[in-house]
């Protein structure tokens, strides 16, 4: 199987650093952004981009390898439903990929495992959902400073509110993304999203990445998404982010409760899912599910789990 790899960020590098090791994989990149044409005219079966969160800066990539005859599997969080952000862009990209036979993924650890693919498989054992509930609580402190600026970290309140209120600031992304996996496989409409962000202040001086954050900027902030049924919230995502989660007296963690008419479902993954080893390893578990999925853009509520091959 051939691959291409687009992005030579954390994702990117550590991807093709795994699909290495996997016999049978041949792997070329990861490719910087002066060499897109090399990775995405590539004509791999699949070809990987890792570069942003935004589907209107993956678009024109995912277009140029599907003409290019290549699945596409995107770490792009708006990319895991796309329908939610850009309905024409995903209708248009969807036609392109089932003409050339070939499948689009969005996928990665959030979206694309802890908050949708994890929670439909627990999901198994229950009956008639009243509720689910999902919280992270997560370690930062690995991400780029590209992503920690958008993420939030390192301004000062007013700063980080106006960020916020511009779309410059965006927290985590990718709730409304996993809620509407979750819903479209259990045949639900969510009516609304409701979504807050606050940030947490540094109460020392940090080091990360290339920047530092002083006493009284962000170091963190917290998150809350609830998708609502009709009057009800059926979904409820807390994510609670920290270049110092520890330190801040925050426990990295995952947990998943299903409240439904079989008893309640809780699941705990202590200590959480490592947000740096965990995207590129559901990335790189993902090239034989997407190569053999149905051509056209599909989601991980779609495919079978993402598995690692047993020899690499
Ligand atoms: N779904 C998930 O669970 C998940 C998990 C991890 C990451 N992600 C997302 O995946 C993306 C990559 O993550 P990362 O940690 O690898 O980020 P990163 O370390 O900042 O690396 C991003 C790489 O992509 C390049 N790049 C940025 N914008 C680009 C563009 N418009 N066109 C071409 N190349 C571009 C950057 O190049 P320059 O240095 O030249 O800017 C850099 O080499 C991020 O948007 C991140 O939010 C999603």
């Amino acid at each position: 199987l051939r691959v291409a790899v687009y992005g030579a960020g954390h994702v990117g590098t550590a991807v093709a650093a795994l699909l290495d090791k996997v016999p049978g994989c041949e792997v070329s990149g990861p490719f910087h952004r002066a060499e897109r044409e090399s990775a995405l005219r590539s004509g791999a079966e699949v070809v990987v981009i890792a570069t942003t969160s935004f589907l209107s800066e993956v678009g024109p990539d995912i277009r140029l390898a599907v003409q290019s005859g290549s699945n596409v599997i995107t770490t792009a969080e708006e990319a895991a439903f796309p329908w939610y952000f850009n309905g024409v862009l995903a209708e248009e990209l969807d036609t392109l990929a089932r003409s050339r036979g070939v499948s689009i993924l969005g996928a990665g650890l959030n979206p694309g495992f802890a908050f949708d693919s994890l929670v439909l498989t627990a999901a198994g054992v229950t009956s008639s959902i009243d509720q689910i509930s999902v919280e992270r609580v997560v370690d930062l402190s690995g991400f780029s400073t590209a992503i920690l600026r958008r993420l939030g970290i390192g301004f000062d309140e007013a700063a980080f509110r106006a960020g916020v209120a511009a779309g410059t600031i965006t927290g985590h992304i990718g709730f409304p993304q996993s809620m509407r996996i979750v819903a479209r496989r259990m045949h639900l409409e969510l009516t609304s999203i409701e979504r807050s962000i606050e940030p947490l202040e540094a109460t020392r001086e940090y080091r990360v990445a290339d920047m530092s954050v002083s006493p009284g900027e962000s170091a963190g902030f917290r998150q809350r998404y609830v998708g609502m049924c009709e009057d009800r919230p059926w979904f409820q995502a807390f994510f609670l982010g920290h270049i110092d989660p520890q330190g801040a007296g925050h426990q990295p963690r995952d947990e998943i409760v299903i409240t439904s008419e079989a008893p309640k479902l809780r699941v705990v993954i202590e200590p959480g899912i490592n947000p740096q080893a965990g995207a590129p390893r559901v990335i790189a578990n993902s090239i034989e599910r997407l190569a053999a999925a149905s051509p056209g853009w599909v989601t991980v509520g779609d495919l079978p789990p993402a598995t690692p091959s047993a020899h690499s």
